[in-house]
């Protein structure tokens, strides 16, 4: 059985003492009897404050980001060994307002993926159409694209190490949401892309989450469907109350 997961994606908020008061207040609230395994990703800074403030519970910490070195003069910049000494074993890799706003291209992570998993991290691939591509019919080709460039590459054997996050560009920040419909015909087609160039056991155990503007109002309807594995959450992952009904909505 493939794993459901809600991951928040907390992108550039919170400072420290905000960051404490949301973990202590997603703590209260989150029930302790939910199926999905519920990851946080604060800002760098604040990964390891989050990361003690979180040891004795289930949720995990993830960064946003890595550089796809190992070390070096890349001012500004942090590496998996850096985030695996702080107990961080798991980064968000191609989210589209890295891919966006920071040029980061497929070949690029490509090289990221690579690196987290060679420190045996574990990688949320995001990935998804902008809206051009919608309205021009190619959103199955450009994810197909961004598949085959930045991670069919891995080995059998690291898909254990995968989770895929479909985001649809258009969907994300925006309030629109894609339906239901929308998001499961786009995962079908990610999980038959992963089963054509890897097989039915991977394709069927790899968790694909949707993201793009996930609410309480409208979780529920998206988690039921059969290939939407749980979400990543923005916006909606800032406000405690608002993330805990999402992830009670799996
Ligand atoms: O990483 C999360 C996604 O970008 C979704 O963000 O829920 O604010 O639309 P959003």
């Amino acid at each position: 059985m493939r794993q459901k997961i809600v991951a928040g994606n907390w992108k550039m908020h919170k400072n420290a003492e905000e960051t404490e008061d949301l973990l202590n207040e997603l703590i209260d609230k989150l029930p302790n009897d939910i199926e999905a395994q519920i990851i946080v990703a604060p800002t760098f800074v604040n990964l390891a404050s989050a990361v003690d403030h979180l040891e004795f519970t289930n949720i995990g910490v993830a960064a946003q980001n890595m550089h796809q070195n190992e070390s070096g003069a890349y001012t500004g910049e942090i590496s998996a060994d850096m985030l695996k000494s702080i107990g961080v074993n798991i980064v968000i890799l191609g989210h589209s307002e890295r891919r966006a706003y920071f040029h980061e291209t497929d070949m690029l992570l490509a090289q990221k993926v690579t690196t987290a998993l060679k420190h045996d991290m574990t990688v949320i691939f995001c990935f998804g159409e902008e809206l051009k591509d919608r309205q021009n019919n190619q959103h199955f080709n450009v994810v197909e694209n961004q598949l085959r460039d930045g991670l069919f590459h891995i080995e059998n054997k690291d898909w254990e190490q995968i989770i895929l996050a479909y985001e649809p560009v258009w969907a994300i920040g925006t309030g629109e949401t894609a339906s239901p419909e929308q998001a499961q015909e786009m995962h079908e087609f990610i999980r038959e892309t992963v089963r054509k160039r890897y097989g039915s056991d991977i394709a069927e155990n790899v968790s694909i989450l949707y993201g793009g503007s996930v609410k309480p109002e409208n979780a529920k309807e998206i988690f039921s469907k059969p290939d939407v594995d749980g979400g990543l959450i923005g916006g909606a992952a800032l406000k405690a109350a608002d993330f805990a009904a999402i992830a009670s909505a799996i």
